[in-house]
């Protein structure tokens, strides 16, 4: 297939390509540590206009300045508070890794970028081929996921490519990511609030107390149950939008009770349901034209890692031939790391959302 010839194996030279193109005020696939990123240089409204565009992505809906050093993030953001200061030396010792903060705005900081908006998204990524780019063209790298707007996030090089070929230069294959979720994105840019979570990911909340010495907050399951429940509801961090995350193929939350798939071929007797478990064996049940099981052994780093890979290889009706016309995805809501299943849920919950009045 030639389109995967735009996918680069990362060598230094590739890695130069790729800085070249950025420059040129191209768009490159860029592999993180949580999913691809479609980046460009974020100081250009020109270069910016392009990730929009290529994404169908609202413009009301900011995006996150990537770089290669913490200390890289100081001319981006305004920093006048000494408890915003020292929350933001707690923080980025987390960094490189897969935490996205918002802090004040600088000057400097295009408007196309914030969305227009007083605070900036910025985050050092944990990948070595991001860091390697990103140290190399030395300019504050726009990336939003790689996807087109409100479908799932990129986690393998080839997602890329599925629904942005047309748009990239290249796609620097970094590989599977290592987490598959995309970041958490904490907001220390009221120094009169405590850090507050928008988006959920697979940091914990007691490892972030434990940096910062203090409570945090999260706005995310809050905003997430209002959501549920009322349809124009303001979202604390803009893109999350009740549907999001989707497959085409309509998905549906299950109970781990409910076990027989219901007919809905009319006698044809052909199932064309496909079972998602979270953890356990991928035993066959009655119905359904398939099982599969994410984490066998119910570790929730394996199952955030595969899920969104599981439900594009659902979405592509490459299994066994047979078009899947629903998933089942069935939930699981134990302890273990809190927040890393608030993430998986928040994503399932987006997902088996067909209401789309709010992309
Ligand atoms: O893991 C990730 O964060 C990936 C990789 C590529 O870094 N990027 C990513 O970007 O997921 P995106 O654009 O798909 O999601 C960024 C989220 C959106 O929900 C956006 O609304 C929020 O961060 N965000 C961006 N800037 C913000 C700001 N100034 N205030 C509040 N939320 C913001
Ligand atoms: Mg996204």
């Amino acid at each position: 297939d030639p389109s995967h010839l735009k996918i680069l194996p990362a060598t230094p030279e590739s890695i130069r390509l790729a800085s070249d193109a950025l420059r040129d005020g191209k768009l490159i696939g860029l592999p993180t540590e949580t999913v691809y990123g479609l980046a460009a240089r974020g100081d250009r409204p020109d270069s910016v206009a392009k990730i929009f565009a290529a994404k169908q992505r609202p413009a009301t809906n900011p995006l996150i300045l990537h770089v290669g050093d913490p200390d890289a993030v100081h001319p981006l953001v305004s920093m006048d508070s000494d408890i915003t200061r020292r929350r933001f030396a707690a923080a980025s010792s987390l960094w490189p890794g897969p935490l996205t903060l918002v802090l004040p705005r600088s000057e400097s900081v295009l408007d196309c970028v914030t969305a227009g908006g007083n605070t900036v998204a910025v985050r050092v990524p944990a990948h070595p081929v991001a860091l390697q780019l990103l140290r190399e063209v030395s300019l504050p790298i726009a990336a939003p996921s790689a996807n087109v707007s409100n479908y799932i996030s990129p986690t393998r090089p080839e997602h890329v490519i599925d629904g942005l070929v047309d748009s990239v230069e290249w796609v620097l294959d970094g590989g599977n990511c290592d987490v598959g979720l995309e970041s958490t994105v904490l907001s220390i840019a009221d120094p009169k609030s405590p850090p507050t979570i928008l988006r959920e990911g697979v940091l914990s909340a007691a490892k972030l107390e434990a940096v910062f010495g203090e409570p945090v907050l999260s706005s995310a399951t809050t905003n997430m149950e209002l959501l549920k429940s009322q349809s124009n509801a303001p979202a604390a961090s803009p893109g999350l939008h009740r549907k999001h995350y989707s497959p085409r193929t309509p998905l549906r939350l299950v109970a781990a009770t409910e076990n027989v798939a219901p007919s809905n071929d009319g006698g044809n007797n052909k199932s064309r349901i496909l079972r998602i478990r979270l953890r356990g064996p991928a035993v066959s049940l009655p119905g359904y034209a398939d099982v599969w099981s994410l984490s066998p052994a119910g570790d929730p780093f394996e199952i955030a890692n595969r899920l969104y890979d599981a439900l594009r290889r659902a979405d592509s009706g490459e299994f066994e031939s047979i078009e899947i016309d629903q998933i089942n995805v069935q939930e699981w809501s134990e302890a273990g790391n809190p927040n890393l299943l608030a993430a998986i849920s928040d994503r399932l919950r987006r997902a088996s959302n067909q209401d789309d009045s709010a992309t």
